[in-house]
């Protein structure tokens, strides 16, 4: 069993390897830089090689793995599994964006590659759920370029799917990707949510984040000038103020808030000056989860100090992760 590689993969969203980049420069100044795809960078471990169970803790990593580079043929794959000693496969695209995003031609080809090396690899691997622990091979895919191949100690921690994809039940008649952000969100970060509890949302319409709490079971207070799609407004669990953060008056609010949630584009700063007046109906609150807008590298360098700046919430635990259905933005989580 082999649980080291000289070399260390992540993956990220395609746009975003400088900033993944520098986060790395930042957090692990072991790990150089080296050959890279769109939404694909590896590292050369400088220091020690790199553990199968590490992930450093990177805001717009996917996922990590200790590398193997690339493999031309399935027999160099099996090859790689058996040098590991992973019987285990996580197969997918290297950009787990959602599908809608490709252009179809992309999307066709991408199907078509994948399906060509599921035929191939799948009957060698066990099939099932993936123990703590085992190491699986991750087999990184895109049309006409040879897989990356990497590998990764399985846990709780790690990503859960091949690519870092996350899986997401769109129920019928959502009205925007928000549900997706939201789902994808309460998948990662698992707060602890109890049947009813109360969830400030910042920016809402048209509604597809608010229809994710309340497929989570919880009651939202909707706060948005603009208006929330008529179904999701019409939800007994929602009420909805058309109103901008700032013209809030917090006496407005109803006693019990549990949680924020704010998808209103707005910077660390304003958003913790707006939470900071409306203070006084926020006692209760346990945490919240905020998309934080990072639309060109200098936003990406300020990110540290922004969520500096959200810890100042009271959080005892900030995270953010940029995760597959995030663009311009990353989603911050933090618990008292
Ligand atoms: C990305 S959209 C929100 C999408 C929504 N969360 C969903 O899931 O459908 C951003 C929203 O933020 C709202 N917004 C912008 N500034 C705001 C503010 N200061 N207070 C409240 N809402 C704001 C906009 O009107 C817009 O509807």
């Amino acid at each position: 069993m082999i649980a080291t590689s000289p070399f260390a993969l992540a993956t990220c969203q395609p746009g975003m390897e400088r900033a993944l980049k520098a986060e790395v420069a930042r957090l692990r100044p072991d790990l150089h830089s080296g050959f890279q795809r769109p939404g694909l960078v590896t590292f050369k471990a400088t220091h020690s090689p790199f553990r199968a169970d590490e992930a450093p803790a990177t805001v717009f990593s996917r996922l990590w793995a200790a590398s193997a580079g690339p493999c031309l043929t399935p027999d160099a794959v099996f090859a790689t599994a058996a040098d590991i000693g992973s019987v285990r496969l996580f197969l997918g695209p290297r950009d787990v964006s959602p599908p809608e995003d490709h252009a179809p031609a992309l999307r066709a080809a991408l199907h078509d590659e994948l399906a060509g090396w599921e035929r191939a690899l799948r009957p060698a691997f066990t099939t099932g759920p993936i123990g703590v622990g085992e190491l699986v091979l991750d087999v990184l895919v895109w049309p006409g370029e040879p897989p990356v191949v990497g590998w990764h100690r399985h846990g709780p921690q790690r990503h859960q799917e091949p690519g870092g994809a996350i899986t997401v039940a769109v129920p019928a008649g959502v009205p925007s990707r928000g549900f997706r952000k939201v789902a994808e969100a309460l998948r990662t970060f698992s707060p602890t949510l109890a049947a009813g509890d109360l969830v400030l949302e910042l920016g809402s319409s048209p509604g597809g984040g608010t229809r994710a709490w309340l497929e989570a079971g919880c009651r939202v207070v909707a706060v948005d000038p603009q208006p929330l799609h008529a179904e999701v407004r019409a939800n007994a669990g929602v009420h909805s103020f058309a109103s901008r953060v700032g013209d809030l008056d917090p006496a407005q609010l109803p006693p019990g808030i549990r949680w924020v949630a704010c998808d209103a584009g707005l910077s660390a700063d304003d958003l913790v000056s707006a939470l900071n007046r409306l203070g006084p109906a926020l006692q209760q609150v346990r945490g919240w989860l905020v998309m934080l807008p990072v639309a060109d590298d200098a936003a990406a360098k300020r990110l540290p100090a922004a969520l500096q700046k959200l810890a100042s919430l009271g959080a005892s635990k900030v995270a953010a992760r940029q995760l597959p259905s995030n663009r311009g933005d990353v989603v911050v989580f933090g618990q008292r």
